[in-house]
C-alpha cells in the first residue's frame, strides 16, 4: 500500500531550513524508501521572500507570513527553523493549536518553553520532535530515548557547542585571537544569531536542560542550569593544563546523585587522554555513562547546513511513520511517559555539587605563601592532587611574583569557596583566584 506523501511547511530558510531543502530533495528516493511514504515540502515561509525563491526554485510555495503557512489546512508537519523564543513560541503553539506535528531545531525555545510546547503537544496529540535542537547531526535524543531505553543512566557529558569547541580550538592551535574565530564561526553558519548565547555558555545550558530531562525524566528547567562560558578563560591556563595532561573543554555536564541532578555548562579540565578532550573544531561529542551498557560516546557535526538538517530530516521520517499511530504507540516527547515523570527529583544549587579543581594564584614569591595556602586547603578539608610552581621569569613580572597552579580532589563546591575566599584575602595573593572544574570522566 502506498501512502500519500506527507505535506510539510517549512518556517525559515536560512543555514538549516536551506540544508534541509536540498538534502530532502537530493535524497528523496532513499528517504521515501525508508519512511514508506513521499514527504514533500509544498509551502515555505520566510521574510526574505526572493532569497527562500533562489533556494526552493519552483518547487515549493514562498510566502513571506509563516502565521499564514501554521494555518493552511493541507500542511500536515510544521518545521519551525526560524529560532527565538519570541515569534516561534507563537507559531509553534498555533500549529499544535491547528493540529499539526511540529519538528524544530530550536533549543532556546523548548529549553525555556517547553513544559508549555509538550503539554499543548500532548492535549493535542501531536508530536514535537527536536533531534537537531541537541549536538546538531548526532542523533542523541534518539539515542536517550530509544537506544538507551533499557538503562539507568548516571550522567550526560558532552562539547555540545561547536562555536566554542571551534574557538578554543583554533586559539590553541593556531593562536589565533578569540575574536577572529568567532568571526569565522559566523561565517560558516556555526554560531546563534545573537553570539553570547554561544560564548557565555547559554546554548550549551539549552542543551544540557533537554538532555538532562531526557536522561532522568524530570521535567525541562532551564532556570535552575548553572551557566558559565568561555568569555573569561586565558591563553595561559589553557597552557598550563596542557602541561598538567588536561584540555579545557566547554562541557555541559548533567548527573543523577543521591540527593538530586547537577546541572551545569562550564569550562572543564579534562584528562588529555580522553577521546572527549580529542574533539576539535565545531564537531560535538557527548559521553553517556549508564549502568547496563556502561559508557558510550557519540561523535559528529554539531553545527552547520547539512549536518543539522540530517537531525531535522530524520525527525520528519519518524513523524511520517508514526503519524497514523495510535498516540499511546509513539515515544513520549521526554523519553519517560508524562505521568511518570521523577517530580521528587530536585536540581542541586551550585554549591551541592561536586567535583574537582584547578587553581591558578598569581602570589608573592616569598617564603611561607605556599604553606599558607595549602594550610587553608586543608583546613578546608580539600585534598591537593597535583602541583605546579611557574619560574618568575616564565610568568613575566619579575622575581617577585610567581603562579602557583594547584589541581585539587573532588569535593563540594560550598568548600572550595570558602576556601578561595580565605585565599583571596591574603596580601599575598595578588590577583583574582582563577578557578576551573575538572572532570575525570572515568
Ligand atoms: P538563520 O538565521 O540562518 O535562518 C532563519 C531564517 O528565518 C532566516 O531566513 C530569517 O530571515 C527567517 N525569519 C526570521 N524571522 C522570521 C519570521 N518572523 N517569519 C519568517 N521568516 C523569518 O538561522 P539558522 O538556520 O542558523 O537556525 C535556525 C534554528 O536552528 C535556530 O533555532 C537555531 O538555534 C537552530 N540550529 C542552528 C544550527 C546551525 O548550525 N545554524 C544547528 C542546530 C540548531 P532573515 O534572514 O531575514 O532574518
Ligand atoms: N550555535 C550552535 C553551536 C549551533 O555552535 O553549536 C548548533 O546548535
Amino acid at each position: 500500500m502506498s501512502l500519500s506523501p506527507i505535506k510539510v511547511a517549512l518556517l525559515g530558510i536560512g543555514t538549516v531550513g536551506s540544508g534541509v531543502f536540498k538534502v530532502l530533495q537530493r535524497n528523496q528516493v532513499d528517504i521515501k524508501a525508508r519512511t514508506g511514504r513521499g514527504i514533500e515540502i509544498v509551502l515555505v515561509a520566510d521574510r526574505a521572500t526572493d532569497h527562500a525563491r533562489s533556494v526552493v526554485g519552483t518547487a515549493a510555495e514562498v510566502i513571506d507570513d509563516a502565521f499564514a503557512a501554521v494555518a493552511r489546512p493541507d500542511i500536515d508537519i510544521v518545521v519551525e527553523l526560524i529560532g527565538g523564543y519570541t515569534v516561534a513560541k507563537e507559531l509553534v503553539l498555533k500549529a499544535i493549536e491547528n493540529g499539526k506535528h511540529v519538528v524544530t531545531a530550536n533549543k532556546a525555545l523548548l529549553a525555556v518553553h517547553g513544559p508549555e510546547i509538550f503539554a499543548a503537544a500532548q492535549k493535542k496529540n501531536v508530536m514535537v520532535a527536536f533531534e537537531a535542537a541537541v549536538a546538531g547531526g548526532i542523533p542523541i535524543i534518539k539515542a536517550l530515548r530509544e537506544g538507551l531505553t533499557a538503562n539507568r543512566i548516571e550522567w550526560v557529558a558532552g562539547i555540545i557547542n561547536g562555536t566554542t569547541n571551534f574557538i578554543l580550538s583554533e586559539m590553541r592551535d593556531k593562536g589565533l585571537d578569540f575574536d577572529v574565530v568567532l568571526k569565522e564561526a559566523q561565517r560558516l553558519g556555526y554560531a546563534e544569531a545573537d553570539p553570547t548565547f554561544d560564548i557565555e555558555g547559554v546554548d550549551a545550558a539549552h542543551k544540557i536542560t533537554l538532555v538532562s530531562a531526557l536522561a532522568f525524566g524530570i521535567d525541562v528547567q532551564f532556570d535552575k542550569t548553572y551557566i558559565e562560558g568561555i568569555t573569561k578563560l586565558s591563553a595561559t591556563d589553557i597552557r598550563y593544563a596542557e602541561q598538567l595532561g588536561y584540555r579545557i573543554k566547554l562541557l555541559g555536564i548533567s548527573k543523577r546523585t543521591d540527593k538530586g541532578v547537577e546541572l551545569r555548562v562550564h569550562p572543564t579540565l579534562v584528562p588529555a587522554k580522553r577521546l572527549i578532550a580529542n574533539v576539535e573544531g565545531a564537531m560535538n561529542a557527548v559521553v553517556v555513562q549508564a549502568d547496563a551498557v556502561g559508557t558510550t560516546l557519540y561523535y559528529g557535526k554539531g553545527a552547520g547546513s547539512e549536518p543539522t538538517a540530517s537531525a531535522v530530516i530524520a525527525d520528519l521520517v519518524d513523524v511520517a511513520r508514526l503519524h497514523t499511530a495510535d498516540p499511546l504507540h509513539r515515544v513520549p516527547h521526554l523519553a519517560f511517559q508524562p505521568d511518570a515523570m521523577q517530580k521528587d527529583l530536585p536540581i542541586l544549587p551550585m554549591e551541592a555539587v561536586t567535583t574537582s579543581y584547578y587553581l591558578r594564584l598569581r602570589v608573592a614569591d616569598e617564603p611561607g605563601v605556599l604553606a599558607t595556602i595549602t594550610g587553608i586547603l586543608a583546613d578546608a578539608r580539600i585534598s591537593i592532587d597535583a602541583m605546579l610552581q611557574r619560574e618568575a621569569a616564565e610568568v613575566g613580572e619579575g622575581a617577585a611574583q610567581t603562579d602557583v597552579i594547584l589541581l585539587t580532589h573532588e569535593c563540594q563546591e560550598a568548600a572550595m569557596n570558602q576556601a578561595m575566599a580565605a585565599m583571596q584575602a591574603l596580601p599575598t595573593v595578588l590577583k583574582p583566584i582563577v578557578r576551573i572544574r575538572k572532570e575525570e570522566l572515568n
